[in-house]
C-alpha cells in the first residue's frame, strides 16, 4: 500500500474526526501518502481529493461533526456511478480507501472492494444498528447529548406536573432511546423493538399519577413514530397534561465524548493496519472491549440483537416512586 484515501459517508458522527485523526496519523506513521475525500462518495466521483499531513488533522479531536464533510450519493448506487467512483480511485493511484459511515456507506465499500478498491469499513453512525460490533463511533455522544436535554426537561415537566414526551433518533434502531432512557430514569421507552400499545402507556401513565408521580418522562424512538402524534393520541385518551418535544440534530452535534474518542481512534488505526496487510473488503468494530474486524458482507448479513435484559431492568427500575 502507497497510497490509501479516507471519506465520511451518510449521516455525520460525532467521533468521525477522531477516526479522521488516526486514520492519517497511523497512515503518515507508516509511509504511506493518505488522501482526504471531501462529500463521501460524490466527492470521489467528482475526484474532490487533497493530500493530509500530520497538520491536516491538528485540534479536531474533540469537534462533532466531520472536517471531510458528508453526503449522500444516489449517482454511487448506480452502474455508471460505481465507473466513475473506481476511475478516479485509479486516476489517484489510490490503493486502498478507509470508509468511515453506517450501513449503507459499508454496501458502497463492498461494491468498490468488487472492483478492485481495497476498502475497510469503520462504523461511524450515531444509530448503534449495526449488529457485527457493541458500539459504533457517535452513539455514546447522542446518548449522552439526550441525557443532557432529559435533565432540563425534567426541571420544567416537575414543575408544571406534565408528561413529557422526548423524540430521539435513531432511525430503526431504539438504542439511543434504550440508553438515553435507562440512564436519565424515563419511565417510559418506546422503541422499535419492543410493542407497547396506547393503552399501555396511558395505564401506566394514570398508576404512576395515583402513586403521587408529578411528572413522567417518554423517551420516544423515531423509528416507533412521532412526539407530536403521541402527545394528541394521549391527551385525546387521558386528562394528563403532555408535551412532545423533537430533539432532532442536536443529538448528532458537539463535543465527542471520551469514550467516542476512543473508540474512534482506536479503530481508525486498526483499519489502517489492516489495509498495509493487504487486506480489503473487511470491517473494524470492537465486541467485549476488543477491537475487531470481519467480512464486510458477513457483517452486513448479521442480524442485530435488541438488549431486552436491558430494556427490561429500566422498565422495573423506572416503577419506583418519586
Ligand atoms: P449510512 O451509511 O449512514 O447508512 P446511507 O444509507 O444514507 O447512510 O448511505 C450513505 C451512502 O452510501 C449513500 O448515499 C450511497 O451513496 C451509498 N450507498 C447506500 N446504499 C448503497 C448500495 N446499496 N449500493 C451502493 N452504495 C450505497
Ligand atoms: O443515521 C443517522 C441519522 O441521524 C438517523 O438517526 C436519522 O434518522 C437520520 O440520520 C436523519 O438523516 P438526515 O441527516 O438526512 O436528516
Amino acid at each position: 500500500m502507497k497510497n490509501i484515501a479516507v471519506l465520511t459517508s451518510g449521516g455525520d458522527a460525532p467521533g468521525m474526526n477522531a477516526a479522521i485523526r488516526a486514520v492519517v496519523r497511523t497512515a503518515i506513521h507508516n509511509g504511506i501518502r493518505i488522501y482526504g475525500i471531501r462529500k463521501g462518495y460524490k466527492g470521489l466521483i467528482n475526484g474532490d481529493f487533497f493530500e493530509m499531513d500530520m497538520s491536516s488533522v491538528s485540534d479536531i479531536i474533540h469537534r462533532g461533526g466531520t472536517i471531510l464533510q458528508t453526503a449522500r450519493s444516489e449517482e454511487f448506487k448506480t452502474p455508471e456511478g460505481l465507473k466513475k467512483a473506481v476511475n478516479m480511485a485509479r486516476i489517484f493511484n489510490i490503493d486502498g480507501i478507509v470508509i468511515i459511515g453506517g450501513d449503507g456507506s459499508f454496501m458502497g465499500a463492498k461494491k468498490l472492494t468488487e472492483q478492485g478498491i481495497a476498502c475497510i469499513g469503520i462504523p461511524g453512525t450515531i444509530d448503534n444498528d449495526l449488529a457485527y460490533t457493541d458500539y459504533t463511533v457517535g452513539f455514546d455522544t447522542a446518548v449522552n447529548n439526550v441525557l443532557d436535554a432529559i435533565n432540563k426537561i425534567r426541571d420544567t415537566s416537575t414543575s408544571h406536573e406534565r408528561v413529557s414526551i422526548i423524540e430521539v433518533m435513531g432511525r430503526h434502531c431504539g438504542d439511543i432511546a434504550l440508553y438515553a432512557g435507562m440512564a436519565g430514569g424515563a419511565e417510559i421507552i418506546l422503541v422499535p423493538e419492543m410493542e407497547c400499545s396506547l393503552d399501555c402507556i396511558c395505564r401506566t401513565l394514570i398508576q404512576r399519577r395515583n402513586m403521587g408521580k408529578l411528572h413522567s418522562i417518554i423517551i420516544l424512538a423515531e423509528g416507533v413514530g412521532n412526539a407530536k402524534d403521541l402527545e394528541k393520541q394521549i391527551a385525546e385518551k387521558v386528562d394528563i397534561e403532555v408535551r412532545g418535544t423533537i430533539l432532532g440534530y442536536i443529538q448528532r452535534g458537539g463535543n465527542t465524548t471520551a469514550a467516542d474518542r476512543i473508540l474512534a481512534s482506536r479503530l481508525g488505526a486498526r483499519a489502517v493496519d489492516l489495509l498495509k496487510e493487504g487486506n480489503a473488503g473487511r470491517v473494524v468494530g470492537i465486541r467485549d472491549n476488543r477491537i475487531i474486524d470481519m467480512d464486510i458482507t458477513e457483517a452486513l448479513n448479521m442480524e442485530r440483537k435488541f438488549q431486552k435484559e436491558l430494556y427490561e431492568a429500566a422498565e422495573i427500575l423506572a416503577s419506583n416512586m418519586k
